[in-house]
């Protein structure tokens, strides 16, 4: 609700595998999701890895349970993500594939049945992540990737066109992780630079999805602070994206409190401070339309399976802690 007075529509991401202390089993979790959000995400269901077991079958079992329960609570779906430009993150089997005597035909049609299958299963989707962090960190260009290498860069394109024929009412976004501090400078040119091609080629993108893992990246350094400078810098970086004429959703929010105080109370301060002036910056913008966090409890937060805290002790990068208390983040949001 307070979402929606601001505009925007609240969600998590939910999954079904893995859990570190919340677990989707739990009827509480579920109720407090379906209390706090107007939308939910797969966390992994929709990637290919989980969709596709092999190149000629898809397995829909594990999204259609969260599609199930978003329909039962009455709960929006977001998509994530058709096309993942991270080889270790798709399929399997996908390393050691034939395409045959005509490898880019093949590959182009491997992509585009994919995108018309999978959008087809969820026609209740609002929004797709069409292509998913595609933009290499280290230089600002695409990554390199199987289907890539056989389709040519024209994959990014090739996906949005066909995600919009497939989906037409559907949004359609780019989604990756570029973030804020001069680390990340290279990696957000690089994603101006996409969507700038993107756009001047009448490829049909609805907004840009900034993921919005903040507190520092899975290996790179911490970051516990969003200084004057990162924010002159970052509000330059959106106001080029919404020049675009593009919309903007936080996709996957939380705050790796890696190097943070052990001290719970001084690290939840910690994190609510930096994650409320990251998303209170992020609100002055009205073309932010949706902000979803990364699992909405500490349990259930995936970077608790990345690299630990120095003390071994737990993160406490979402809203609610494991036993499903709210705490100082929720507040800041
Ligand atoms: C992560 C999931 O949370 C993990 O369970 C999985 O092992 C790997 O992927 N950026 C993304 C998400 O776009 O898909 C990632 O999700 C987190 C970073």
């Amino acid at each position: 609700a307070l979402a929606r007075r601001k505009g925007v529509r609240f969600g998590t991401a939910v999954g079904l595998g893995e859990t570190r202390g919340n677990s989707f089993d739990d009827p509480a979790f579920r109720a407090l999701i379906a209390h706090e959000c107007g939308l939910i995400v797969a966390e992994n269901e929709h990637k290919w890895y989980v969709l596709r077991p092999s190149a000629d079958s898809y397995d829909f079992g594990p999204a259609d349970r969260l599609a199930a329960f978003a329909a039962e609570r009455g709960l929006g779906l977001r998509g994530h993500t058709l096309l993942w430009s991270r080889d270790e993150f798709s399929a399997k089997w996908l390393a050691a594939h034939d395409f045959g005597p005509r490898p880019r035909a093949a590959a182009e049609r491997m992509l585009v049945e994919h995108i018309r299958a999978v959008t087809a299963r969820y026609p209740q989707v609002d929004s797709w992540d069409v292509v998913n962090e595609t933009i290499d960190p280290a230089t600002g260009e695409l990554r390199d990737t199987i289907l890539g290498r056989q389709i040519g860069p024209e994959i990014v394109e090739i996906a949005f066109h066909e995600a919009k024929a497939a989906a037409p009412k559907a949004r359609l976004i780019y989604n990756d992780y570029m973030n804020f501090g001069d680390e990340e400078a290279v990696h957000r040119k690089g994603v101006l630079k996409l969507l700038e091609r993107l756009k001047a080629r009448g490829v049909p993108i609805d907004a840009l999805g900034v993921q919005g893992h903040i507190g520092g990246g899975v290996d790179s350094t911490p970051v516990e602070r969003f200084t004057a400078a990162d924010q002159r810098d970052w509000r330059a970086f959106l106001d080029e994206v919404r020049g675009m004429g593009l919309d903007l959703l936080i996709t996957e929010f939380d705050v790796n409190c890696r190097a943070m105080p052990a001290d719970l109370a001084r690290r939840d301060a910690e994190v609510a401070a930096l994650g409320g002036d990251f998303l209170g910056m992020m609100l002055d913008y009205r073309e932010l339309k949706q902000v979803l966090v990364w699992g909405l409890a500490d349990g259930a937060s995936w970077l608790q399976g990345t690299t630990p805290r120095a003390d071994g002790l737990p993160k406490r990068p979402t809203p609610y802690d494991d036993r499903l208390r709210s705490k100082p983040l929720r507040e800041a949001m």
